[in-house]
């Protein structure tokens, strides 16, 4: 039942109809859990509070789908725009993007200026940015670009998905550009073919990254809210004392909020990855299809 609920919302994610439905009768059903607000506003009221308690944060434009030129240049903008509210406030973030909403699926060469447009900026103004992973089908494209920008941007990071089989293949391949590298599970339905469906195998394959990025002594945030994830983490930097300044841990706007101020007072770096923005349904779909009671709490809303 979890695997039918799981596929049903991620199949609503990439839903284009059902997208523009969510767009037009605004952020309803809970999402607001989720995500920070609807503005660029919201989400600096949203870093603000966080920031006071010391907690770090990347902010992500939310926006898929972008099928025009036009489009791709609106969302390079507002990328801009965020990082220069950043500078402008002293705020302690960075900033996280998607290359589809910079034009990845229109042309690969357009994406990259945007690309440079905005790490730019971010260089102008000493913000970090990440290039979050999407679906695999995007994953080759994603890393290639990675690579090209890195060369010539200190300033830019990517992140790889532990469920992928060739996951700690890219870790090796990218190691001789030492990258700052975010590693989650991953978060997009994928075929058996490229990823590992067992949950178990996943989580053995997200530690063995780990210890290969951290080991090969490269900055290393462990994007999870999984316990076991966690824990194991702190065993291992002990072990080979790794430095706090080597890694830090990151989690979701709104999830495990508790654990992440606990991983904060016990002297670890947190940062919470805040999404703002009009297309906030295809995330919203995505976290609903990771736990189950996450859709209890939105019928409750729906209810009220
Ligand atoms: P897992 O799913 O096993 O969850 C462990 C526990 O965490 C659950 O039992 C529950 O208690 C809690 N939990 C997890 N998800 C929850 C939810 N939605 N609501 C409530 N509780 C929840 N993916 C991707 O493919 N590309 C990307 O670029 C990113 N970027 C990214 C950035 C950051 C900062 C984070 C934290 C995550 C991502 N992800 C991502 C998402 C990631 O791949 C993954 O889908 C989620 O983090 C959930 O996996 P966990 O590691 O938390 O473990």
């Amino acid at each position: 039942m979890e695997q039918v609920m799981r596929n049903f919302f991620l199949y609503m994610g990439k839903n284009r109809v059902a997208t523009k439905v969510a767009k037009r009768y605004g952020m309803r059903f809970g999402a607001s859990r989720f995500v920070a607000g609807a503005s660029l506003d919201s989400s600096v009221n949203a870093i603000k509070k966080l920031n006071q308690k010391g907690l770090s944060v990347t902010i992500d434009h939310l926006g898929e789908f972008v099928d025009n030129a036009a489009e791709a240049d609106e969302m390079t903008n507002h990328c801009i725009e965020a990082i220069e509210r950043i500078a402008a406030e002293n705020l302690d973030s960075q900033l996280s993007l998607k290359l589809t909403s910079m034009g990845l699926d229109i042309d690969v060469q357009m994406t990259i200026r945007n690309m440079r447009r905005i790490l730019e900026a971010a260089d102008r103004h000493d913000v970090f940015v990440t290039i979050d992973m999407e679906d695999f089908e995007r994953c080759g494209k994603t890393i290639e670009i990675f690579t090209e920008l890195k060369k010539e941007f200190a300033n830019i990071g990517t992140v790889l998905q532990a469920y992928l089989y060739r996951v700690a293949e890219d870790i090796e391949k990218l190691n001789e550009l030492s990258p700052n590298l975010r590693l989650v599970k991953g978060a997009y339905k994928e075929s058996h073919k490229v990823a590992f469906p067992d949950k178990k195998d996943v989580d053995e394959n997200f530690k063995k990254i780990i210890k290969l990025h951290l080991l090969n002594g490269n900055y290393t945030a462990i994007a999870t809210h999984d316990n076991q994830i966690i824990e194991y983490t702190k065993k291992l930097v002990k072990e080979y004392n790794i430095p706090h300044t080597q890694f830090e841990f990151q989690m979701l706007y709104g999830i495990c909020v508790e654990k992440q101020e606990e991983l904060l007072k016990e002297g670890y770096k947190m940062r919470v990855y805040v999404p703002y923005g009009k297309d906030w349904y295809g995330y919203f779909m995505r976290r609903l299809a990771e736990r189950p009671a996450n859709v209890a709490f939105v019928l409750k809303g729906m209810m009220k």
